[in-house]
């Protein structure tokens, strides 16, 4: 049988994706360089990762794709509600399905024959991801501009709080993007589909 193509990926979903792929990664380069000077833990990133030379240069990075992330990010997840992407792609989940899948995914044993359909662990790592990223924009809200959101950051334990909450979120982020990052290149033929948007359904 002729190999059959089918959509995966509406074109709205596949720009979204990639112009937040590199909003978030000049945001958490730029966000370490802003974190090493001031560190809140013991440690500081090393250098050759953290962009903006300096400071006031990670600030500059780190505003400017704050407005690219943030529009895009409107986009994305409103036209994910509206147009039932959400739904169809990232619900139903359950913390069983979730947790099977993960184990099999840990087993190599998860199977991808139909890349139509996300997993419940893709599912929960991409519903994990899009929050994390809101609570990334809310706490960085509080941390951009104390005096105007101070209303909102009592709700986060204030300016010292929001800080901290943003930092974990980055690493949560940080940690889910490696893992989506091995799980594409143990699965290479989603990769192309990022860009096409359609996938081989039978050879
Ligand atoms: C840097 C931050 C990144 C974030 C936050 C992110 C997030 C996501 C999300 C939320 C989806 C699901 C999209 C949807 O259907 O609505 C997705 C899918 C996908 N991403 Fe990423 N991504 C990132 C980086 C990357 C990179 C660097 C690659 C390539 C190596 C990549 C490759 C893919 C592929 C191939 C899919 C489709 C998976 C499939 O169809 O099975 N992503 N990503």
């Amino acid at each position: 049988m002729a190999p059959e193509m089918t959509k995966v990926h509406p074109l709205i979903v596949r720009i979204a994706h990639w112009l937040n792929a590199l909003a978030v990664l000049i945001m958490i380069t730029s966000g370490w360089k802003i974190y090493n000077a001031d560190p809140q833990f013991d440690f500081k990133f090393p250098d050759e990762v953290a962009l903006g030379g300096w400071l006031a240069g990670a600030l500059q990075w780190h505003f400017a794709a704050m407005w690219l992330f943030v529009l895009n990010g409107i986009v994305y997840v409103t036209y994910g509600i509206l147009f039932g992407h959400f739904r169809r792609k990232l619900l139903p989940i359950s913390p069983l399905a979730v947790l099977r899948d993960v184990a099999a995914a840990l087993r190599g044993k998860l199977g991808h024959d139909d890349l139509t359909v996300y997993n419940a662990a893709q599912r929960a790592a991409y519903l994990a991801l899009i929050l994390l990223l809101i609570v990334l924009v809310l706490t960085g809200l509080v941390l951009w501009k104390p005096v105007q959101f101070y209303w909102f950051g009592q709700f986060l334990g204030d300016y010292e709080g929001a800080r901290l909450l943003h930092f974990f979120a980055m690493a949560g982020v940080g940690f889910i993007v490696v893992v989506h990052i091995i799980m594409v290149a143990l699965v290479p033929r989603t990769f192309p589909s990022m860009f096409t948007g359609r996938v081989r359904r039978s050879a």
